[in-house]
């Protein structure tokens, strides 16, 4: 049986991920968060919206995150994350599949935001410098469609999925006491 008293766990030394991975980690949440807030300030977008500041601002946070997302898989892939901390196989579990779920909706939201960009005629710079190529033409049907999924079905999967994994992390911190988010913020 495991007798490590709650005290004991913490105190155990855990091994958490590399500081590239959890740069990249932390950079996401902070673009995400922005994403959130300046979509929701942006004037609503239909054919012939001036491409105002907010806007623009938009459009670079969320095809810059696109890159950022794209160079953390690429390095989540090229290296091991930590030994997972001693967890039961059901919660391994469903932490596997909410990262990849989360994965994968980091990548359809900006994917799905620059499809309705290039079919409103918007021009889309990565950070405000990285020019993105139209990815369907103007006024492209599948780009509307994109962009209703973008504003109303992904925000929410997206939006239902970081809930999701903030509670998981909280619940660890503040009622398991276990080790979990020390692994993505050394020292908690
Ligand atoms: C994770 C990244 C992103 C998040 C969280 C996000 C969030 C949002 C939010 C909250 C809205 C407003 C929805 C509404 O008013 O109902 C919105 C709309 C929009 N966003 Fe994003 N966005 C992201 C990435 C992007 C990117 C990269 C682009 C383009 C390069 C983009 C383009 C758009 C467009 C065109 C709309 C209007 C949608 C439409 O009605 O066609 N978004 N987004
Ligand atoms: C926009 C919000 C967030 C997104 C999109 C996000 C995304 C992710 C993803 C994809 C992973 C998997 C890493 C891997 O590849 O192994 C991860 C891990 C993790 N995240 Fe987040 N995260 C967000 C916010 C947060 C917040 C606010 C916290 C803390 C309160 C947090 C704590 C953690 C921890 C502790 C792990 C490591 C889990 C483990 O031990 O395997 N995340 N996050």
């Amino acid at each position: 049986m495991n007798t490590v008293t709650v005290a004991e766990d913490r105190a155990a030394p855990v091994a958490s991920y590399d500081p590239v991975a959890r740069s990249l980690h932390w950079l996401t949440v902070l673009l995400v968060l922005a994403e959130y807030i300046v979509g929701s300030l942006m004037p609503r977008i239909r054919l012939g919206t001036p491409f105002v500041l907010l806007i623009q601002l938009h459009f670079a946070l969320g095809s810059g995150l696109l890159l950022v997302v794209l160079a953390r898989i690429l390095w989540r892939l090229t290296h091991r994350p930590p030994p997972p901390p001693p967890l039961p196989v059901w919660q391994k579990l469903v932490a596997g599949a909410t990262h990849f779920a989360l994965y994968v909706a980091l990548l359809l939201m900006p994917l799905a935001g620059w499809a309705s960009a290039s079919a409103h005629g918007y021009p889309v710079r990565a950070f405000g410098v990285i020019p993105f190529p139209a990815l369907v033409p103007y006024k492209a049907h599948v780009g509307f469609k994109l962009g209703d999924l973008h504003a109303d079905v992904i925000y929410w999967i997206l939006l239902a999925l970081i809930v999701m994994h903030v509670g998981a992390a909280l619940y660890h911190r503040l009622v398991k006491r276990d080790a979990v988010l020390s692994r993505m913020l050394p020292g908690w």
